[in-house]
C-alpha cells in the first residue's frame, strides 16, 4: 500500500469486453484522464479464468494488469470465489448452499456457496493458488480483494455438522449448553448433539440461545472462510496484504472479529442520496457514521472500496446524484479516513443484472457526460488533499456496537416486537456527538476505553460483566459516560440477569430499573426539566424505562415523565460516580434532544470540537490529521466563518497552517 496517495478508481469488468480491444483501449485512456490510479480486477471471473475444470487461463488477465500498469495504474486484485461457473455447481451440488427451509439453491446468482463444502474450498484454493502463482510478487497488483460481500447462511448437512462441533467445543457438556439455552423450557433438553439444527421457518426458532450461537457460529464460518483463502493465497505470496469488502449496517458478521483478519478494511458505500424523506444532511450523517464504524474496526484508515458514480440500480428508485454529491461523498469519505476512492464501476455492462447500474462510463461510451465529468474532478481534487492518505482521526468519543448485542436484541420476543430501532437509536446519539463536531469512534466489549472521554451504551441489552465492570472505572477515573434504556438485561447467552438491573450498572447510575413500559409506533409520553416542570423538553416513545432512585447514593433527575402512572419518575438522571459522571436516559426521545445533552455532556468531559464558532447549521466540520473539512450539505451556497463562500454540496478543506487546499 501507497502512503502517499489517495487511491481512486474502482470495478473494472473488462473480462466483458474481451472482444471489444476498442473499448478496452479507450478504457485506458479515459481512466488515465479521469485521474484513475487504481482498479479492482477478477472479482467475478471465474468462469473465464478457468473455463473447465482443472484448465486454467490466466494470460488475459495478465495482459490487463499490464496494460494498465504502464499507465500507472495498479491493481487489487480479487479472488474469483464469490461466483462460481455453473460446470461447478451442476458436477458438485454440495457447493451450492442450502436454505433455512432445508431447500438446496439451483445454480443461480452469486454468493451463495457453501462455505463449509470441503469440495468447494478445494476449488477455491486450485484457483487461488494459480492466481497467488502468477501474480503474487507482481508489483502491479497492490492488494488482494479476498472474495465478495460475505455474508448469508447455509444449513446444508455439512453446515449442521459443523455447527454441533462448534457446540461441543463451546460448551463440553449437553448439560451446560442444556442450562445456557435455558433449554427446559418447553421440555426441550437436548440428550444427544444430533438432535440440535440450525433454526428454521418449519424447525426451532424458540430457543433464543440456539438462535444466537448460530448467529455466532455463520459469523465464525465466514471468517474462517476468509481466513482459508487468505492463506491459500499467502502460502505462495508471503508479501501479499488482505482485504474484502464490507457493507452497510451488516448483521451476519462480526466484522470486529473480521476485521482483525484484515490488513486493511473496505467497504460498499451506497447511499439512497436525494430520498425525498431525508435531507442531504441526513444522508450524509448517515453515511458518515458507517465510514467512522469501518474506521473503527481497525482503528485506521480503510478503503472506500464501491460506491457509485451516480446512480444504483437495486435501490427502490434508481436516483442520479445531483451535480456536486459526486465530490461530496467522495471527499466525505476521506475525511472520517478513507484512503481511496473507488466506484462500482467503471463500464456499465451491457446485460443481465445490473445493466442499468450507474457507472462512470455509460453505454454511449461517451466522456463529455455529467458522470464523467464529475469523476475526473473527483480525481483532480483527490491529488490535491493527497497528504490526507495515511493519517488518523482524533480519539474522542466511542459508542458500543457490539455484534452479540445487536443479535441477541433481534432474536428476543419483547418488549417490543414492533421493531427495536436499534440502529436508529445509534444514529441518534452519533449524529448528535457528529454535528457537534466530536470525533466518534465504535467499540465493542473487548475494546479498551483508554483514551476516551466519553462513552455511550446505546441499548446494550447483552452486557458482558467484564465489561460492565470497565465502563464503571472509566467513569471513576474521570471518564463521562451516557447509557440507555434496554442495558444490562442479559448476559452471553441471552439468560436474563438475576437481581438488580441495569446489570452492574446500578451503582455507577445511582438507580434501577423497576420496569419497561412498550409504546406503539407514535405514541409518546411528554417529559419535563425536573427543575423547572412547566418547561416541556422532549417526548419520550418506543420504551419507557421506570427507574427507583438508589436511596444511598442517588442519581440527580434531570427530566422527568409528565404524563402515565410513572408521571415525576427520572427520564434522564445523572450521577457522579468518582472522578467522572454518568448520565442514564430512560426512553428515545426526538433528535435535538440528543444535540443538547451531547454539547453539553462533550463539554463536561473535556472534548474539544473541530466545528468552527458560527459555522451555518447543515455544513459539517470533520477532521482527520492536520486537515479539517467542511461540508456544505445545503444545495446552495453559506458563509463559511472565514467570510468565504461555500458553493452549495461545497468542499473546503483547511491544513491547521490555515493553508486552504480546496
Ligand atoms: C455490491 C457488489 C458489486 C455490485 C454492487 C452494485 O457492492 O459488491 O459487485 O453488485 O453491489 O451496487
Ligand atoms: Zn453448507
Amino acid at each position: 500500500m501507497q502512503e502517499s496517495k489517495l487511491l481512486y478508481g474502482g470495478d473494472y469488468n473488462p473480462e466483458q469486453w474481451l472482444d471489444r480491444p476498442d473499448i478496452l483501449e479507450q478504457d485506458i485512456q479515459l481512466m488515465q484522464k479521469a485521474h484513475v490510479n487504481t482498479v479492482t480486477l477478477g472479482m467475478f471471473s471465474w468462469s473465464l479464468l478457468e473455463p473447465e475444470e482443472g484448465v486454467y487461463h490466466l494470460d488475459w488477465l495478465a495482459d490487463i494488469i499490464h496494460r494498465l500498469y504502464a499507465c500507472g495504474i495498479a491493481t487489487i486484485l480479487a479472488t474469483p470465489s464469490a461466483a462460481r461457473p455453473a460446470w461447478m455447481a451442476h458436477k458438485y451440488p454440495e457447493v451450492r448452499r442450502v436454505r433455512a427451509d432445508r431447500t438446496r439453491e439451483l445454480y443461480s446468482r452469486r454468493q451463495n456457496y457453501c462455505y463449509t463444502s470441503p469440495l468447494y474450498r478445494k476449488k477455491v484454493r486450485a484457483i487461488d493458488r494459480e492466481l497467488a502463482a502468477r501474480f503474487g510478487s507482481d508489483p502491479a497488483v497492490i492488494l488482494w480483494h479476498i472474495s465478495n460481500e460475505m455474508g448469508g447462511e447455509c444449513h446444508c448437512e455439512l453446515c449442521q455438522e459443523a455447527f454441533r462441533q462448534w457446540l461441543r467445543h463451546r460448551y463440553g457438556t449437553l448439560e451446560a449448553l442444556n442450562k445456557a439455552w435455558n433449554a427446559r423450557f418447553w421440555s426441550h433438553d437436548y440428550t444427544s448433539w444430533d438432535q440440535i439444527e440450525s433454526p428454521a421457518p418449519q424447525g426451532e426458532d424458540a430457543v433464543q440461545g440456539l438462535t444466537l450461537d448460530w448467529k455466532r457460529f455463520v459469523s465464525s464460518r465466514h471468517i474462517d472462510f476468509f481466513k482459508f483463502e487468505r492463506d491459500c493465497v499467502r502460502e505462495l505470496a508471503p508479501e501479499a496484504k488482505f482485504t474484502t469488502n464490507l457493507m452497510y449496517r451488516f448483521h451476519d458478521i462480526d466484522y470486529f472479529e473480521l476485521g482483525r483478519e484484515l490488513d486493511v478494511v473496505s467497504w460498499d458505500c451506497y447511499p439512497t442520496w436525494h430520498k425525498p424523506t431525508e435531507t442531504v444532511e441526513q444522508t450524509a450523517l448517515d453515511t458518515a457514521m458507517m465510514h467512522d464504524l469501518f474506521y473503527s474496526l481497525k482503528g485506521q484508515p480503510f478503503l472506500l472500496m464501491e460506491s457509485t458514480p451516480s446512480c444504483a440500480n437495486w435501490q427502490p428508485v434508481s436516483k442520479q446524484k445531483k451535480p456536486g454529491i459526486a465530490m461530496l461523498s467522495a471527499l466525505q469519505a476521506v475525511a472520517h479516513g478513507s484512503d481511496s476512492v473507488c466506484y462500482f464501476q467503471w463500464r456499465a455492462s451491457r446485460g443481465a443484472e445490473e445493466k442499468f447500474h450507474g457507472a462512470v462510463i455509460g453505454h454511449d461510451g461517451r466522456s463529455d457526460s455529467r458522470t464523467y465529468r464529475e469523476a475526473a474532478e473527483v480525481g483532480s481534487a483527490l491529488e490535491r488533499i493527497a497528504r490526507a492518505a495515511g493519517t488518523k482521526r482524533p480519539k474522542q468519543a466511542a459508542i458500543v456496537h457490539d455484534w452479540n448485542n445487536m443479535w441477541a436484541i433481534e432474536g428476543s420476543s419483547g418488549p417490543r416486537n414492533a421493531g427495536m430501532g436499534y440502529w436508529k437509536e445509534l444514529a441518534l446519539h452519533y449524529n448528535a456527538l457528529s454535528r457537534a463536531g466530536i470525533a466518534v469512534d465504535f467499540i465493542h466489549q473487548d475494546s479498551s476505553l483508554e483514551g476516551y472521554g466519553l462513552v455511550v451504551l446505546p441499548m446494550v441489552y447483552l452486557l458482558r460483566e467484564d465489561f460492565a465492570r470497565s465502563v464503571c472505572d472509566f467513569a471513576a477515573k474521570g471518564g463521562t459516560v451516557v447509557v440507555t434504556y434496554w442495558t444490562g438485561v442479559v448476559d452471553e447467552s441471552d439468560l436474563c440477569r438475576l437481581g438488580d438491573t441495569p446489570y452492574g450498572l446500578t451503582k455507577l447510575l445511582g438507580l434501577r430499573r423497576t420496569e419497561i413500559d412498550g409504546m406503539y409506533d407514535g405514541e409518546t409520553r411528554r417529559c419535563v426539566l425536573a427543575s423547572d416542570p412547566r418547561q416541556n423538553v422532549a417526548q419520550a416513545s418506543i420504551l419507557c424505562e421506570v427507574a427507583a432512585l438508589d436511596p444511598e447514593d442517588p442519581a440527580q433527575p434531570l427530566v422527568l415523565y409528565d404524563e402515565d402512572y410513572f408521571a415525576g419518575m427520572p427520564a434522564v438522571a445523572e450521577h457522579r460516580f468518582g472522578k467522572g459522571r454518568a448520565y442514564y436516559l430512560a426512553s428515545r426521545f426526538e433528535a435535538p434532544f440528543y444535540d443538547g445533552l451531547y454539547q453539553a455532556a462533550a463539554h463536561e468531559a473535556g472534548l474539544t470540537s473541530c466545528r468552527p464558532a458560527a459555522l451555518p447549521e447543515g455544513v459539517l466540520a470533520v477532521r482527520r490529521g492536520e486537515l479539517l473539512f467542511l461540508q456544505n450539505c445545503h444545495a446552495t451556497p453559506v458563509l463559511l466563518p472565514s467570510g468565504c463562500e461555500l458553493p452549495g454540496y461545497g468542499t473546503a478543506v483547511y491544513r491547521t497552517s490555515g493553508e486552504r487546499l480546496l
